[in-house]
C-alpha cells in the first residue's frame, strides 16, 4: 500500500472516531418527566417513610440524586404552569386556585412553552396523562402547544376507570386520545393507560430522527370523585395490609402503582436501548392532600401543613433525578432549586450554553441548574416565591435559609401537622425489593445500584429532622399568619415549629420587602366564572373545547 494512501486511510478512520466521540459527547439526552399528582413528601421510601413500598422510585432516586432542597407550587394549576412556561404563576395570571373544568381559561397562548422549547432543538415530545391548562378552546390543549401526541385528560382529575370528572354540578367524560374522545378506553385503569402510551411512544421512538421528550403526568395519587375518591384495585390493596388505616391503605395502593408504572418505563428504555442516554425526572406538583383534605390520605410528616398550604408540606416536593451524566451521584443534592427551574435546567441539557442564551429574551423566573447538579456546585437560586395569592390572602417567600409565610389559606385550619410518620426505621425497609424491581434490575446493569450501606446513608441524609421532636405536641413557638407575618429558619427548623419574626425583625423586613417587589411584577388572577355552555350534558356528557363551538363575540 501506498503511504499516502496508509496516510488518508488514518485520517480517515481519526476522523471517523473524532465524529464518534463528538456524537456521544454532544448527543442529546432522552427526557422522561414523570409527574405524580398530590404525592406526599413521606409517601416515598427515599424520603425516610417504608410504609409504602416505592421500590422502583427508590432505586432511581439511590443511583441518581435526591433533590432534598426542591420547591414546587402548593396546587396543580400553578404548578404545572410553572413547570412548563418557566416562569412564577403570578407572572402568567395562574396564581390563584386551578383551573376549572368549565372556565373559559387556559395558559396564555402567547407563552412558549417547555416542549415547544425541546422541540426548536430536535425533540419530539409526548404526553400522557393530566393537563390542567386548559382546554376550553382546541387551541390551548397538548397537540397544539408542541405535543406529538396525548393519552390522557384535560381537567383536574378523574375516576381512574370510567374517567368522568364530577366538578361544581358537572359531570362528564374527560379521557381523550388526542382531540378524540376515548369512549373506547372505559374501564381501564388510568394508571395503566398512562403507562400503555408511555411505553408506546417510547419503543415507537426513532432516536436516530432525534431524542425524545415524555412528559408522564400521572392521574395518580389525586383522588377521583366523591362517589369513589381512591379507585384501586382490589390486589393492590390486598399486599398493602400491614396499613392499618383502610383509607391510607387504599392511597398507598394508588402510590404503589404508580411506582410499578415508574419501573414498566425504565425496563422500556431499558430494552429500546435509551435508558444509558436518558434523563429522567420524578417530581410531585404540589404536597400531598392528608387525612381527608381532598378526600385523601397522603402524608406530609414531619413537614407542616398540606397541599395548597404555603407551608413546607405544601411546598417542599419529594423529587429526584437521574441520569448518567450527572457526576458526584448517587447523593442528596443540597442545592435549591424550583419547579419553574426545570425548563432552563433541561433546555441546557438539550441544547447545551447556547440554547440556554437563546432562552434571555424569554424573561424567565426560572434558573437552569444544570451545571450545578451535574457537577454539585452552588445553587444559583437564592430565593423561591412559594406564591403570592390576593384572593386568599396568602403569600410565602424564601431568601436564602429564611422563609416568610403571610397570611394563610383555609382560615388556618390546615396550619399543622398531618399524615403518619410512617415506618422511619432502616430495619423496616425492605432493601432487597430495591435491587429486586424492574428500576433496581436496569440499575444494576448499569453499575448504577449502590450498595446497601450507601443506600441506608442516601436515605438517611434525605430524612427530615425536626428541632423539636414531635411537632404535633411538642413545644413550639406560636405563629398566627393570619394575624402577623411568620419568619422561620427552615434549614434549622425543616418542620417551622419556631417562629422567628420577633427575634429576628430585620431580617422580616428584608423579606417583607422582597416580596412587595415581587408582587409590584404580578400580573391579575385570570380565572374566570364558570361557563354554562361547558356543561357535559350539552355535549353528549363529555368535557369538550365548547369554546369552539360558539360565536366569537359572544364569548367574555
Ligand atoms: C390513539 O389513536 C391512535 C391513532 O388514531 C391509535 O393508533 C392508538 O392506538 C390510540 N391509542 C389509544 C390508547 O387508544
Ligand atoms: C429511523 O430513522 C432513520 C433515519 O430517518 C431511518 O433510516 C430508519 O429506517 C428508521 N428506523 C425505523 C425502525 O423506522
Ligand atoms: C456536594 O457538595 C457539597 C457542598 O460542597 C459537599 O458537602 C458534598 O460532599 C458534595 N457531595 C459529593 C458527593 O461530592
Ligand atoms: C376563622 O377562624 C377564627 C378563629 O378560629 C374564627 O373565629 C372565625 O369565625 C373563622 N372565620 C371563618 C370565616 O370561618
Ligand atoms: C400585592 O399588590 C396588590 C395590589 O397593589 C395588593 O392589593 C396586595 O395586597 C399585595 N399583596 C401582597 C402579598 O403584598
Ligand atoms: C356519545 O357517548 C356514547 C358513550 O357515552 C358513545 O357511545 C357515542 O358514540 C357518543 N356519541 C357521539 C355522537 O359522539
Amino acid at each position: 500500500m501506498q503511504m499516502k494512501q496508509l496516510f488518508t486511510m488514518q485520517l480517515h478512520l481519526q476522523l471517523q472516531l473524532c465524529l464518534l466521540l463528538i456524537g456521544y459527547v454532544v448527543a442529546q439526552p432522552h427526557i422522561i418527566f414523570i409527574l405524580a399528582d398530590d404525592l406526599g413528601f413521606n409517601d416515598v421510601g427515599f424520603r425516610g417513610s417504608a410504609q409504602i413500598p416505592t421500590p422502583n422510585i427508590d432505586a432511581l432516586a439511590y443511583s441518581g440524586l435526591i433533590l432534598n432542597r426542591y420547591y414546587v407550587n402548593p396546587i396543580c394549576t400553578p404548578s404545572r404552569s410553572a413547570l412548563m412556561t418557566g416562569k412564577y404563576p403570578i407572572h402568567t395570571g395562574m396564581q390563584h386556585t386551578v383551573l376549572y373544568a368549565a372556565e373559559p381559561r387556559g395558559l396564555p397562548l402567547d407563552l412558549k412553552i417547555l416542549p415547544q422549547y425541546l422541540n426548536d432543538l430536535g425533540y419530539t415530545s409526548h404526553i400522557a396523562g393530566k393537563w390542567h391548562l386548559g382546554h376550553w378552546q382546541r387551541v390551548y390543549t397538548p397537540l397544539y402547544r408542541g405535543f406529538s401526541s396525548h393519552v390522557g385528560y384535560w381537567s383536574g382529575h378523574h375516576d381512574y376507570n370510567d374517567h368522568t370528572a364530577v366538578e361544581h354540578g358537572y359531570w362528564g367524560l374527560d379521557m381523550r386520545n388526542g382531540t378524540e374522545v376515548a369512549y373506547d378506553l372505559h374501564g381501564q385503569y388510568s394508571t395503566d393507560v398512562i403507562t400503555q402510551h408511555s411505553l408506546n411512544v417510547i419503543s415507537k421512538h426513532n432516536a436516530t430522527k432525534g431524542p425524545l421528550f415524555l412528559y408522564v403526568a400521572h392521574a395518580a395519587v389525586h383522588s377521583g370523585n366523591p362517589y369513589n375518591p381512591l379507585p384501586v384495585k382490589d390486589d393492590a390493596v390486598r399486599r398493602l395490609d400491614t396499613i392499618q388505616h383502610y383509607k391510607r391503605r387504599k392511597y398507598a395502593a394508588l402510590v404503589t402503582a404508580m411506582d410499578e408504572s415508574v419501573g414498566k418505563i425504565v425496563e422500556q428504555l431499558r430494552k429500546s436501548r435509551m435508558l444509558e442516554t436518558s434523563i429522567i425526572v420524578f417530581s410531585t406538583d404540589n404536597g400531598g392532600p392528608a387525612e381527608g383534605f381532598n378526600s385523601n390520605f397522603a402524608s406530609n410528616y414531619p413537614l407542616r401543613g398540606v397541599k395548597n398550604t404555603l407551608w413546607e408540606g405544601g411546598v417542599r416536593g419529594a423529587a429526584l433525578l437521574w441520569s448518567p451524566q450527572l457526576t458526584k451521584r448517587p447523593r442528596t443534592a443540597e442545592q435549591t432549586m424550583h419547579i419553574v427551574d426545570w425548563l432552563p435546567t433541561l433546555v441546557e441539557a438539550a441544547g447545551g450554553e447556547a440554547a440556554l442564551a437563546k432562552l434571555g429574551t424569554a424573561k424567565l423566573d426560572g434558573i437552569s441548574l444544570w451545571q450545578a447538579l451535574l457537577k454539585n456546585e452552588t445553587s444559583p437560586r437564592k430565593s423561591v416565591l412559594h406564591n403570592i395569592d390576593d384572593i386568599w390572602g396568602s403569600a410565602a417567600l424564601s431568601v436564602g435559609d429564611w422563609k416568610l409565610v403571610k397570611g394563610t389559606n383555609y382560615n388556618g385550619s390546615w396550619d399543622g401537622w398531618y399524615g403518619p410518620a410512617g415506618m422511619r426505621n432502616p430495619h423496616d425497609y425492605d432493601w432487597q425489593s430495591v435491587a429486586k424491581s424492574a428500576t433496581g434490575q436496569a440499575m444494576q446493569q448499569l453499575k448504577m445500584l449502590p450498595k446497601t450501606a450507601d443506600m441506608i446513608r442516601l436515605r438517611e441524609a434525605a430524612n427530615v429532622i425536626c428541632k423539636d421532636a414531635n411537632p404535633k405536641d411538642a413545644p413550639h413557638i406560636a405563629c398566627n399568619p393570619l394575624s402577623e407575618p411568620c419568619l422561620f429558619n427552615v434549614r434549622e427548623d425543616p418542620c417551622e415549629q419556631r417562629n422567628q419574626a420577633k427575634q429576628h425583625p430585620k431580617v422580616l423586613e428584608l423579606l417583607l420587602k422582597e416580596l412587595q417587589l415581587l408582587n409590584a411584577t404580578a400580573v391579575p388572577p385570570a380565572n374566570k366564572p364558570d361557563d354554562p355552555r361547558a356543561d357535559p350534558r350539552l355535549w353528549n356528557h363529555t368535557w369538550t373545547n365548547f369554546g369552539d363551538y360558539i360565536e366569537t363575540n359572544d364569548c367574555i
